[in-house]
């Protein structure tokens, strides 16, 4: 016979769903004559709703058992063997570059004044851990219609003091990693895949995030899938698996999960540093980290997302491929995102990147669509050297950043998210053949 808690917990997840279904159907019908088309935003179904409120009834609160399932299903999805799940795709960089500098590298560990070459356009967070981490962020261009890292340019800047690179997918469009894999081999240099706007592409047939010594993932509204906040580091490699999991969790030498203890079998008898001889392995500290875990409860949301995945990411392209096809039409004024060979992107928005030379500039274009409910975006810090928390901060620069300039100037993205239907797509093209029949 089932407990009553039992019983009362299964008619709450029932009635939470019901919930989600009557309030679904109270969702407003786009409506041309007060249009909105969002960027992004959260899309979810009964069933995450319930999900969450299961692990909030179970209230454990930190990261547990839902924790560990998401982890092992991401872990899964990559073909990797470690995934751990952090409070932001931010945490998940910072972890995962963080973890480089750890003590459990031994010698190669990266130091103070190592150079981490990355991309001049960035998302702030991508390139913020080098500084973080006392180390020297080198910029380098991007490529005008992939908005991703010129490979020719990270070889270029490559020096003796170079320990890793750090780039993102740009806006779900995989960079050739095997390529940029190939080079940071040859050279000795960690890759970190920066994969939080690229869940689920691939490259090669594999996924993106596979071929680095890190992948970061985020889960933060407008991404992918969403747990809230929340991200995560997937390694195959189990020496950064534990610099990671040191680092997330306060820098510790243990590696008990929350809640448990004694894990290594050893709890009292460990000598390390100048602590004294059995000092509790709990309270051992190899790395100076910090506390960035993410909770049971978005990890039961996590773990329902997850499913969707598939469908989220057909639904991205639909709406990406439906764009392009628009922008085709006007070629003369528009460069159009080019994917590598081989790469299956898995779009986060369509960048709109206006011609050197179009009669009309980003401003007015993308001021047109807001005026008309179109929600419009940057391409995140543009030429982020540009931006005031760099100035006067410890970096290089290597070539140009003619590209990034003009990524920065000549571009804004819209979005493609599940959510966005046919006729909205039909409304957007729209507005934007009103715009563009002014010219
Ligand atoms: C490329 C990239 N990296 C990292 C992040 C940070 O993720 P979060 O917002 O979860 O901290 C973002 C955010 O959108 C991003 O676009």
């Amino acid at each position: 016979m089932a407990s009553e808690a039992e019983k009362l917990r299964k008619l709450i997840l029932k009635k939470t769903a019901e919930f989600q279904r009557a309030r679904a159907k109270t969702v407003v019908e786009f409506d041309r004559n007060t249009p909105r088309v969002e960027v992004s935003g959260r899309v979810f179904d009964e069933h995450d709703v319930a999900a969450l409120v299961d692990a909030s009834l179970e209230f454990w609160l930190t990261a547990g058992r839902f924790a560990d399932r998401f982890e092992s299903e991401l872990a899964d999805l990559f073909g990797l063997r470690h995934a751990m799940m952090v409070n932001s795709g931010s945490s998940a960089n910072l972890v995962a570059l963080s973890a480089l500098t750890s003590r459990f590298l031994g010698e190669r560990r990266l130091r103070r004044g190592d150079e981490v070459i990355t991309s001049a356009v960035s998302f702030p967070t991508t390139v913020n851990p080098i500084f973080q981490n006392g180390l020297v962020a080198v910029f380098v261009d991007a490529e005008l219609d992939t908005y991703n890292v010129d490979l020719l340019k990270i070889e270029e800047a490559i020096t003796s003091r170079t320990k890793a690179v750090m780039v993102a997918h740009m806006l779900g469009n995989p960079f050739d990693a095997a390529r940029l894999s190939e080079i940071c081999r040859k050279h000795g240099l960690f890759l970190i895949e920066d994969c939080c706007d690229a869940l689920g592409a691939k490259t090669g047939g594999k996924m993106a995030g596979t071929f680095g010594d890190f992948a970061t993932l985020s889960f933060y509204p407008a991404h992918h899938i969403t747990t809230g906040e929340g991200g995560a580091v997937l390694t195959d490699n189990p020496v950064l698996k534990r610099a990671a999991e040191s680092m997330r969790d306060w820098g510790r030498d243990c590696w008990c999960k929350p809640g448990c203890d004694n894990t290594c079998g050893k709890r009292f008898g460990w000598k390390m540093g100048g602590l004294p001889s059995g000092y509790d392995h709990k309270y051992i500290y190899s790395n100076i980290g910090y506390n960035l875990k993410a909770t049971d409860m978005q990890a039961a949301l996590g773990s329902s997302q997850l499913k969707k995945l598939e469908k989220f990411v057909a639904a991205r392209k639909e709406n990406f491929d439906f764009y392009l096809e628009f922008f085709r039409k006007h070629a003369e004024h528009f460069v159009l995102p080019r994917a590598y060979p081989g790469a299956e992107p898995s779009p986060f928005g369509y960048l709109i990147n206006i011609r050197q030379g179009a009669p009309f500039e980003r401003n007015d274009m993308a001021a047109y669509l807001e005026g008309r409910g179109i929600a419009t975006r940057m391409l995140f810090g543009g030429n982020i050297v540009r931006q005031p928390a760099y100035n006067g901060e410890n970096f290089r620069v290597v070539g140009t950043l003619e590209n990034a300039d003009r990524l920065m100037n000549n571009t804004f993205w819209i979005g493609v998210y599940p959510a966005i239907t046919g006729e909205m797509r039909e409304y957007v093209a729209g507005v934007i053949e009103e715009f563009l029949s002014k010219y």
